[in-house]
């Protein structure tokens, strides 16, 4: 190439070279530009909120539906023991391996089920105001619960609960103790003359009977002598109906209504539930009559006794039904079924609870010959020496060390050891995004026995809930009545109930314990039971000597 070629040629090279670069500072320079404008607008003006970034929920490794089936199936095969007690330990077995992450997620049929056991897991959804709704769990108390307060979705339950309130008022209890002394004087003698026929009895059968005819003559008005006659209808009938409801929930195929209701298992269920219906049906309507009647002879000048707690005549004791009454006989919404339904709803759920509580008790003070002994030394110096002075609010209130007695059973043995909510919307747990739809049952058994709040779990101190022990306790740690909205509105019926009834036992005897705790099987047939019962042996005290 000649040399003007290729000075002209290195000029067509510069200016291409030179051309291409100055485009391309201006394209870099335009980007920069968008970018610098870009990050302006994102962080000063839109000024996104921060994605959080969610934890995955703890579970087993392998967990689906399938994966599930596996271990279920050898469950149900194994002879061992009931399909409900490998449940219950399995349920606790995987909370301790999950103990650090206080939760785990498994499938249950076609649902997800969150298991939460540690105050900080189970506080999100106690305490909101918008987790409400109860597990599906729960249906299959719903052909007698129907929707009463236990059982109730949302805006009714909030309209009841308001409703129900003034009925537990302290004023309202206070007038409940002297059946709780009664009734505990009567399991007392019942007490004195199984233990003349046998060398030990059975505790837990003999306290529901006691606590069914509790919440039957403090719920209705109406005496039904379950410790005197077992057999009767009504009493049977509750009883067979618990039971076929927990058997239900562990056969998913009876869930549905149109099988169910055509096995033998169903049809026997079904009766059950009509003679409870019949039975409170016919209690209420009578009461109702008589209560007209009442008012009727009432002069109109006659006001003395009016409580304004409850806006009522304070003359004769009132049953929670009669507390019904009133509200049906101001508001034309609130329908003798709606009184029906609440009354079935308190004998459901105020008899069996406290039966768990109170033979639990019994027979860890049974098991600890060294508290009984301090527990009968209080109820001594609160009661005196008349063996036959009946306990009143005040003598509750001073028998300190025997609530915390009651308090400690219900920390290691929660008689509903477990409880369930559905979410209807999506809720952060723990750094969790737990979506709509899923059930999350709170194994309360396993939230008490976090070692984290109680030291050494497994043992039995009363102490731990003296006040200067409790103090500064995570609030959602020990709920053996819930918390939050949704709370156990019997909660200090059966405390003043409890106390009265062990006061009453304690002072007549001593007692002992036959089976050590490894030889009991729980099972959580929605309330806690030994499977095999707590066998108990009671010897009368001396009265006079032990002083
Ligand atoms: C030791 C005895 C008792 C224990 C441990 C207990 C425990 C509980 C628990 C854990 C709940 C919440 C249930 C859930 O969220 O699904 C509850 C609710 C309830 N309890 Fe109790 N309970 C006891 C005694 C009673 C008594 C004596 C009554 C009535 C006389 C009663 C009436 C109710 C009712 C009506 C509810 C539903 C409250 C609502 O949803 O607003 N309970 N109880």
């Amino acid at each position: 190439m000649s040399t003007s070629g290729s000075i002209l040629f290195d000029r067509l090279g510069y200016f291409v070279v030179s051309g291409v670069y100055s485009a391309l500072s201006t394209v870099v320079l335009s980007i920069l530009i968008l970018y610098v404008a870009l990050t302006f607008y994102y962080k000063k003006i839109y000024k996104p909120k921060p994605v959080p970034l969610y934890r995955p929920i703890p579970g087993p490794k392998v967990n689906g539906i399938i994966t599930n089936v596996v271990p279920l199936l050898s469950i149900f095969r194994n002879k061992a023991a009931s399909n409900s007690v490998l449940l219950f330990q399995l349920a606790c077995a995987y909370s301790h391996v999950f103990r650090k992450e206080g939760m785990w997620l498994f499938y249950g049929g076609f649902k997800k089920i969150l298991i939460l056991h540690k105050a900080e897991t189970v506080e999100p959804v106690l305490n909101s105001s918008e987790v409400l709704s109860k597990g599906f769990e729960y249906e299959f108390l719903t052909p007698m619960l129907k929707e009463g307060l236990l059982t109730s979705k949302r805006g009714k339950w909030r309209n009841r609960r308001k409703l129900l309130t003034p009925a537990f008022h302290f004023r309202i209890l206070d007038e409940f103790i002297p059946i709780f002394n009664e009734q505990a004087k009567i399991f007392a003698s019942k007490i004195a003359s199984s233990m003349e026929k046998a060398e030990w009895i059975d505790i837990a059968p003999i306290t529901s009977l006691c606590t069914l005819d509790i919440i039957c003559e403090t719920a209705m008005g109406k005496k039904i002598n379950a410790q005197i006659n077992s057999e009767s209808p009504y009493v049977q009938a509750l009883h067979k109906f618990c039971h076929a409801a927990v058997e239900r929930l562990l056969r998913p195929w009876v869930w549905a209504d149109a099988i169910y209701y055509r096995t033998k298992d169903g049809k026997k269920f079904k009766r059950c539930l009509d003679v409870m219906n019949n039975f409170t049906r016919k209690v209420v309507a009578e009461r109702k009559v008589q209560k007209l009647q009442e008012i009727a002879e009432q002069s109109p000048n006659h006001d003395e006794g009016f409580d304004e707690v409850i806006g009522r005549k304070n003359r004769r004791r009132q049953a929670l039904l009669d507390l019904l009454l009133d509200v049906h006989l101001n508001d034309e919404t609130f329908t003798l079924e709606d009184v029906a339904e609440e009354v079935d709803n308190f004998m459901f759920a105020g008899h069996d609870t406290t039966s768990s509580g109170l033979s639990f008790a019994l027979y860890m003070l049974g098991l600890h010959p060294e508290i009984q002994r301090k527990v009968q030394q209080e109820i001594d110096d609160v009661l005196g020496d008349d063996e036959d002075r009946q306990i009143t609010l005040d003598d509750i209130k001073q028998l300190k060390y025997l609530d915390c007695v009651l308090k400690e059973t219900r920390r290691l043995w929660p008689p509903t050891p477990f409880i369930a909510r559905d979410l209807e919307e999506d809720l952060i747990i723990d750094g969790c995004l737990v979506p709509k739809g899923t059930s999350c049952g709170i194994l309360i058994y396993m939230l008490h026995r976090d070692p984290d709040v109680f030291p050494n779990p497994e043992v039995f101190d009363p102490d731990r809930f003296l006040l200067k022990h409790a103090a500064g306790r995570h609030p959602f740690a020990y709920v053996p009545f819930s918390a939050g909205p949704r709370n156990c509105i019997g909660q200090r019926f059966a405390m003043f109930e409890g106390v009265t009834v062990m006061a009453t036992i304690l002072r007549k005897f001593h007692v002992k314990s036959l089976d050590a705790l490894d030889r009991i099987h729980l099972v959580d047939e929605l309330v806690l039971r030994s499977e095999n019962g707590l066998r108990m042996s009671f010897v009368p005290r001396k009265f006079r000597e032990d002083h």
